[in-house]
């Protein structure tokens, strides 16, 4: 039984090799006429006006089928005609223009995992059963003088999902897989004068897809540019430049190796030039036969060099030109390039011989609109919010972005890992299948050659990801030599097999951990490529980390993971409204829901409440309080300064201060402000602000006054003040509180102490962990209710017993003016309670009390393990600004350490003072309202405006969204006595 069922599996095996000879699932055909990688010849920036691009990009005819078999196979030819087929934008993804299903997936393979087939059979209802291996067919029309066809011409295909052939004039030209990085084509003798046909059929999956398992939207299609190069006969096909400075950085050796190819038919003679910004033009005669490459080797020494950094981004522009022997110019490059030393010695990673904290995020390359193509306005206004939230490390996770990325990171200031298009997962983390299977180690080495070489000139690079959860094994030896090979300049780095990688990477560790897995870990230096999963309500407990990593010199620093989130618009699809799409949305199956939406900022690049923190948690200054000279208003006298840059004194700031009082509290926001405009930032911008109270806010304790006439009623205990009447009924609840004729409830005030989860606490059961509280406090057992007389005011006393084991005792005093001091006393009776959500009261009001104007923590949201960067401070804001908008709804819109709060209609205003700090959170919908609802505009809003007073809450979370529990300096123990007290009135009533 055994045997024949092993005879079967081997049949089955083969018979599956013999169906998949297609080059798109042959691991042995990477490329078909491809031309080698290279280094990008011009700026990005400059590209539109160097003579030797033609743009492709534009509409181009286009046609989709779901499979390979429906697909036209002759749309190539010349007779083929296309006139009736739609347009698609090109760059761009097909399945955000129409056609076919975006499926967001993490894990696993979107097909069905059979290497290297990409269309074995999945499960029904997979995405990928009906739409086994979708097809692009892609036709533009190009125009060629005769000048252009004298000379040697090359199609540039930025880049393209996950496969494709190209056809020119109806004549095959090749293949390429690879999808991040560019294949070139030489179609000069494809080409002829007039119009030219280009046919490009794209392939959703190949085998390439197996190394493309990144946690993201599989997007398809040709979504970067295309570009005809027009290129001189003789010209550049690459060149590397290398500029370290040497031990004492008095000098740098600069050396750039040319290449220069010869595309005609005869023996050609140029003269190299490189001139350097400052140092003189070093020329050469280079003779090169008909069909060869040569190398010439330009050596430069520069005296003094400015050194690159994040921090002082100084670069060297440079041209390499060729000339023929008269001295006309062949062509010519613009670039730059920039001195600094990378290196790992000992346990310590530095730059230029400091050892630089890597201030980092992780990023992908995600619009909501055009998908996997990011604009050059969106990476502009990317890195200029990277830079204002002194973000200094970038990685470029899991893939080469687009070039003029890193061209911003050069100028502008931006570490940069730059990382290999290579992830396995699907195989499982650290797998041993793909690392060893030597039929596909030129497919990995291929990533990691295609990265180096195409960005080996910017300086911004610092360090080279060999890819992100991959395989253990010799395939993974192979792309570090590769690496080695290329570069020795800057180090490889790679998460899954630590053998071959430069920096020890343990992601997603508690602070503690970090602090413990650093000191274990002694022949390398260290950080966390990831963490601070940054999904939804999130990122608690940031400042932590910081003190950790600046504590230990062999941390070289921490990205968040991750920048944007990658939600779609709504309206590519019909949609009226605009909201984000995520996994599922499109109907992709399997998918992964939400876990695509863990930016710091929003899809259209809006700032979350979060990254506000890591702006702060970041800044490159803090600053410490003298106690004795906090009335010196010299702040340079008053504090000292703490500098975590390397390259940067704060005298290169402008150090301001402010002082605001409001009542008794006197505060002092102190700055560190730009003294110039900076290409992300104008002159006053602040990098560093923090803030001290000098003077403490003087809570208030007791009421004044006199008391309230009290009355027993068939509904409770009701007390009588001059404007109105409250309720206090028989569950000790405050059922009613009518102030000049008019309710101010919809519901009761009452104790409360359940919080919605936010995304962090999911997979954390944070909900099964503290589910007996979920009810707690609409269970509670009256023990006795009882009004005592007093000086001031009448006193309500509702005892109770939590069936969680505990007393609760309420207190409501109520004088004749009005004012009610709401007095919460918990005293647990057994010891296993689970922690307290929140602890504090709930009531609602009617949905017209929308003005909302407190003095705290704000403007942003901000939560008990995330509130450094929400400053106290008076603040006056709608309701719906005060709610956060999350795109996957969730627990949202805390304010911290809330002094007074007040809520108003067109009439009448709620005021609340804390009797202590006070959390409180307003929305116009109820916790209920959010259970099960995937999208905000499903949330019924509008019914009353829900209110929570409490007297803390459970942090958001800081550490991962799949198990990590927030820091138990940030919960609320159920184990222990709680108390807390405020006072409510009615201000402002128009009569
Ligand atoms: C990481 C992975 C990322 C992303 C993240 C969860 O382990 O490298 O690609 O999946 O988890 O959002
Ligand atoms: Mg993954």
């Amino acid at each position: 039984m055994k045997r024949s069922l092993i005879i079967l599996t081997s049949l089955l095996a083969l018979q599956t090799k013999a169906q998949t000879t297609h080059d798109w699932e042959n691991p042995a055909v990477l490329g078909i006429n491809k031309l080698p990688y290279h280094a990008t010849l011009q700026l990005p920036s400059k590209w539109k006006e160097c003579k030797e691009i033609v743009s492709l990009d534009g509409q181009w005819q286009f046609h989709w089928s779901r499979n390979p078999e429906e697909r036209p196979t002759d749309f190539y030819r010349e007779d083929y005609d296309v006139s009736k087929w739609d347009k698609i934008a090109v760059p761009g993804n097909w399945q955000l223009q129409g056609y076919g299903t975006p499926i967001y997936i993490n894990i696993n393979y979107p097909f069905m995992r059979n290497r290297p087939s990409v269309t074995t059979e999945p499960p029904k209802d997979w995405t990928a059963y009906e739409n086994r291996n979708p097809v692009g067919s892609y036709v533009t029309f190009v125009d060629v003088t005769k000048e252009m066809l004298s000379k040697n011409l090359i199609l540039h295909f930025g880049g393209v999902h996950s496969a494709m052939y190209l056809w020119v004039n109806g004549q095959r030209v090749g293949y390429s897989q690879n999808s991040m990085s560019p294949a070139e084509f030489d179609v000069t003798k494809y080409m002829r004068i007039g119009r030219n046909k280009i046919a490009v059929e794209v392939y959703r999956w190949c085998d390439g897809s197996y190394l493309e398992d990144q946690d993201m939207w599989r997007l398809s299609g040709i979504f970067r540019e295309v570009q005809l190069w027009v290129r001189p006969l003789v010209h550049i096909s690459d060149y590397h430049v290398t500029a370290v400075p040497n031990a004492d950085y008095s000098q740098a050796e600069v050396t750039a190796e040319v290449y220069i190819c010869n595309t005609g038919k005869k023996k050609a003679t140029v003269c190299p030039v490189m001139v350097i910004d400052e140092l003189s033009a070093d020329m050469a005669e280079v003779q090169i036969n008909a069909g060869d490459t040569t190398k010439y080797v330009f050596h430069y020494t520069l005296d003094n060099p400015r050194l690159w950094s994040a921090e002082k981004p100084n670069l060297y522009p440079f041209s390499v030109e060729l000339e023929d022997g008269n001295g006309n110019t062949i062509e010519s490059f613009e670039y730059h390039f920039g001195v600094k030393k990378v290196e790992v010695i000992g346990e310590v990673f530095k730059i230029n011989g400091k050892n630089v904290k890597l201030r980092g995020v992780n990023r992908h390359d995600h619009h909501p609109k055009t998908g996997r193509y990011v604009d050059d306005a969106t990476y502009e206004q990317d890195i200029r919010l990277m830079k204002q939230a002194n973000i200094n490390f970038l990685r470029t996770s899991h893939y080469p972005d687009r070039e003029y990325l890193y061209e911003l990171c050069d100028r502008w200031g931006i570490y940069v890992m730059d990382e290999a298009n290579h992830e396995t997962h699907g195989y499982g983390y650290a797998n041993s299948e793909m690392g060893e299977d030597l039929a596909w180690q030129n497919a990995h080495v291929d990533r990691a050659e295609s990265l180096v070489k195409r960005d080996f000139n910017h300086p911004s690079v610092i360090l080279w990801s060999l890819g992100n959860e991959g395989a253990v094994g010799p395939n993974i030896e192979a792309m570090y030599n590769k690496v080695l090979e290329l570069d020795n300049t800057r180090p490889p780095f790679y998460d899954s097999d630590r053998r071959y990688s430069s920096i020890w990477d343990d992601s997603y560790l508690y602070p503690d951990d970090l602090k413990k897995n650093a000191e274990e870990v002694k022949d390398k230096p260290f950080m966390m490529r990831e963490y601070a999963h940054a999904m939804g309500n999130s990122m608690g407990n940031l400042k932590e980390y910081w003190d950790v990593i600046y504590a230990d010199s062999s941390i070289c620093g921490a990205a968040v993971w991750d920048w944007v989130d990658q939600g779609i618009d709504s309206k590519i699809v019909n949609s009226q409204i605009v909201q984000y799409l995520y996994g599922g949305d499109f109907g992709d199956t399997p998918n992964d829901g939400p876990f695509c939406i863990n930016g710091l900022i929003a899809p259209d690049r809006k700032p979350h409440p979060h990254y506000y923190e890591v702006q702060y948690v970041y800044q490159p200054i803090s600053f410490e309080q003298y106690k004795d000279t906090i009335y010196s208003y010299d702040p340079l006298d008053a504090f000292r300064i703490i500098n975590h840059d390397q390259f940067t004194s704060p005298s290169e700031y402008d150090i301001t201060h402010s002082e605001e009082t409001y009542k008794s509290e006197v505060l002092m926001n102190v700055e560190a402000r730009l003294k110039e405009d900076k290409p992300w930032a104008s002159k006053g911008f602040a990098v560093a602000r923090q803030q001290f109270v000098l003077q403490q806010w003087e809570f208030p304790t007791a009421l004044e006054g006199k008391p309230a006439k009290i009355q027993k009623t068939p509904q409770g205990l009701k007390a009588y003040f001059k404007r109105g009447v409250v309720t206090i009924d028989g569950t000790g609840a405050l059922s009613s509180w009518i102030v000049d004729g008019q309710e101010m409830l919809k519901a009761p005030l009452e104790p409360y102490f359940w919080k919605p989860e936010n995304d962090n606490q999911h997979a954390a059961h944070f909900a099964e962990r503290v589910a007996a509280w979920q009810d707690a406090a609409q269970k509670r057992k009256m023990k006795s209710l009882r009004a005592e007389a007093g000086g001031t005011c009448v006193k309500v006393i509702a005892e109770m017993q939590l069936p969680v084991g505990a007393n609760l005792t309420l207190t409501y005093s109520i004088n004749d003016d009005g004012k009610i001091m709401v007095d919460m006393d918990y005293k647990p009776t057994t010891n296993n309670i689970p922690l307290i959500p929140k602890f504090g009261m709930r009531m609602r009001m009617p949905a017209d009390f929308n003005a909302i104007t407190y003095y705290g923590r704000g403007p942003w949201e901000n939560y008990p393990d995330r509130k450094q960067s929400a400053f106290i401070g008076y603040y006056k804001m709608p309701l719906s600004e005060f709610e956060t908008e999350y795109i996957h709804p969730q627990d949202n819109g805390n304010r911290c350490d809330v002094r007074f709060f007040m809520i108003a209609n067109n009439q009448s205003t709620i005021n609340i003072q804390g009797c202590q700090p006070l959390c409180i959170r307003a929305w116009d919908y109820g916790e209920e309202d959010l259970e099960g609802v995937r999208h905000p505009n499903e949330i019924n809003r509008g019914r009353f405006v829900n209110l929570n007073i409490d007297g803390n809450i459970h942090g958001v979370g800081g550490a991962d969204t799949w198990g990590k529990r927030t820091l138990p300096q940030y919960t609320i123990d159920g184990n222990q006595p709680h108390h807390y007290s405020f006072i409510m009135s009615i201000d402002n009533v128009k009569n």
